[in-house]
């Protein structure tokens, strides 16, 4: 993975929108130091009272303190200083719970967005791009790597917080007692840096591995479900349950470990306090010094300590989720930037498209998947007018539907043009998109009414119901969806209902109707369906030919004899076999 930036700089820039949210953060964190300091510096001054009634007015540094009490006007009175204390601690606490509750909502607010503007990123790429991985790793992108993107934006917004705390109490501790300070920063330096040496060092491999074995797990549990029916045959869940178990396992070895490492600095932070407390202690014990003038600053340093003892402890943790975040930030950070064209605004809707397909040409096109070896098509012509059907033919692996990946715009030719109406494909993809009706083999079919499958993508109260009457017609479905006992809001994949490969075909056949697709692009459409249901659809293509563009795919011959022209896949080319 690239690292050319910075970790903080990518977890801001992945912060897409609500920035401004994000700049109210610093002003929150100023006024809560404030707060901590006055807080800090009033137990002082309280212990301070405590010993000696004329505290305040000896102690030359607690200026602000002389200035609160000059405004109450109560200077000798201690319980005046302790209502004072009751009071700054509980608008504290009221404030960290309001930041508090800030921050986890800006977070999640954040991931919320980050994921519809990956969603979107996605959808820009290209489509050999999209194949270079598997769709687990999208999915686990989009849900997982977020949400560790979400832990590791909560540390950086809270590290400033604690840092912005942690300068103010350090500034007021200079003033009190530079000397101690610096006896205090050196023992914690000493031990953040062992911490950082024997534990932190591996934890970002942790993420790394963490983020590898989620993909792992989403992808065998996908197969797993995917695969249902013939892994039950077969009766070979075994390696799949294997893959799952090693996966998860891995999951949790590395929450373990990240767990434990952030809880050891905790235990170590409050064993150095301690240390240093007794330490100035003895110290003036041994130097004679009296131990009552030291109290008021060993209690400074104590309530300092007791505030800050927790933000170094989180400081380790902050450190620990910037390592276990940073794979996931990085990835995301890669994908956004490569794939979120600025285009985005752009982007029409196809659908309101109206264009008029005249022809189609492939001149000389040439294309191959790897570089390194030989063309796996050379100088393809081919020419598709209106209203035409044609067929391309050859057997298993010649590059069928290569060429029609090629048609679709969805790849392009290494050398060669493909032309619609005469101009580049490539800067009409949408015009010509937007006629184009795709059947594939396995027609797609989302977890939804039979209704929402035919207007796919279309939000539910869009949906034209007398259009989607009129295309079940036109697909001969009208009876059997009407015998549903819930009609079109029938669920497809619902038990019981079986819809066959051919019903599944004319859904996709309804489909292309209803988004008023007039050229119809068919990848081997009888190749996964019986004999008399491979009849009716060509029945069925013979009964639309003329009035819509049809290129249909098949190395069965007798499936598309309807065809005006039939090509054939020879020696890498296009041959015309039958006119
Ligand atoms: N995304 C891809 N990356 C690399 N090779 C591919 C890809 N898709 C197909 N191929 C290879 O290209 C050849 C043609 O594939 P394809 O066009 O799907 O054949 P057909 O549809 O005629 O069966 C095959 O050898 C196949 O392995
Ligand atoms: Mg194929």
């Amino acid at each position: 993975m690239r690292k050319e930036k910075n970790y903080f700089f990518k977890v801001f820039a992945l912060v897409v929108d609500n920035k401004l949210r994000l700049a109210l953060m610093p002003i929150y964190f100023i006024f809560s130091s404030i707060l901590d300091l006055i807080s800090i510096g009033l137990i002082g001054s309280y212990i301070g009272f405590i010993v000696d009634k004329n505290f305040i007015d000896n102690e030359k540094f607690f200026l602000f303190l002389n200035f609160w009490s000059s405004i109450i006007n109560v200077s000798n009175n201690i319980i005046a200083i302790g209502i004072l204390l009751v009071a700054i601690f509980f608008i504290k606490a009221i404030l960290s719970i309001f930041i508090h509750r800030q921050i986890i909502k800006f977070s999640h607010i954040t991931q919320a967005n980050l994921r519809h503007v990956l969603m979107n990123a996605y959808q820009n790429m290209k489509y050999s791009e999209y194949l270079k991985r598997d769709s687990s790793e999208y999915i686990a992108a989009v849900g997982t790597l977020v949400k560790n993107y979400g832990g590791g934006l909560t540390a950086c917004i809270q590290f400033i917080g604690d840092l912005i705390i942690t300068i103010v109490i350090a500034g007021l501790l200079i003033i009190v007692s530079g000397t101690y300070l610096l006896f205090l920063s050196v023992a914690l330096i000493l031990i953040i840096f062992l911490y950082k040496l024997f534990f932190l060092d591996n934890l970002d491999e942790y993420g790394k591995k963490l983020n590898f074995s989620y993909g792992q797990m989403y992808q065998s549990i996908s197969e797993y479900f995917y695969g249902f029916k013939e892994l039950k045959i077969l009766n070979s869940f075994n390696s799949f349950e294997k893959k799952i178990m090693s996966s998860t396992k891995q999951i949790a070895k590395s929450d373990i470990r990240q767990s434990f490492v952030t809880t050891i600095p905790r235990f170590l932070l409050e064993l150095i306090l301690i240390i240093f407390i007794t330490s100035i202690v003895t110290f003036a014990t041994i130097n004679n010094q009296d131990i009552e003038l030291l109290l008021p600053t060993i209690s400074i340093f104590a309530a300092a300590s007791l505030r800050l003892v927790p933000i170094a402890n989180q400081f380790t943790k902050y450190i620990g989720a910037f390592k276990y975040s940073e794979d996931s930030v990085n990835q995301l950070y890669y994908d956004l930037e490569k794939y979120s064209s600025s285009d985005l605004g752009h982007k029409q809707d196809i659908h309101k498209i109206s264009d008029n397909f005249i022809e189609m040409d492939l001149c000389g096109v040439n294309f191959t998947y790897d570089k390194q070896k030989n063309y796996l098509l050379k100088n393809v012509n081919l020419k598709i007018s209106k209203g035409s059907a044609i067929a391309i033919s050859g057997p298993s692996g010649s590059g069928k539907t290569t060429i029609l990946n090629l048609i679709l715009g969805l790849i392009n030719p290494e050398k060669g043009k493909i032309l619609y109406n005469k101009e580049h494909l490539r800067f009409n993809i949408d015009r010509w998109r937007s006629q184009v009706a795709y059947i594939p083999q396995e027609t797609f079919l989302i977890n939804d009414s039979i209704r929402a499958n035919i207007a796919l993508g279309i939000n539910s109260n869009e949906i034209d119901d007398k259009k989607i009457q009129e295309c079940l017609e036109k697909v001969h479905l009208k009876d059997f969806v009407k015998n549903l006992k819930n009609g079109i809001e029938t669920n497809v994949s619902e038990r019981g209902l079986s819809i066959s490969g051919g019903q599944r075909q004319r859904i996709a056949f309804a489909r292309a109707f209803y988004f008023n697709r007039n050229i119809f692009i068919l990848d081997e459409p009888t190749s996964s369906i019986d004999q008399a249901t491979e009849a009716e659809i060509i029945d069925y293509l013979t009964e639309l030919k003329g009035s819509k563009t049809i290129i249909i795919i098949s190395h069965k011959l007798d499936s598309i004899k309807f065809c005006d022209y039939i090509y054939e896949i020879k020696d890498n080319s296009l041959k015309l076999k039958i006119k």
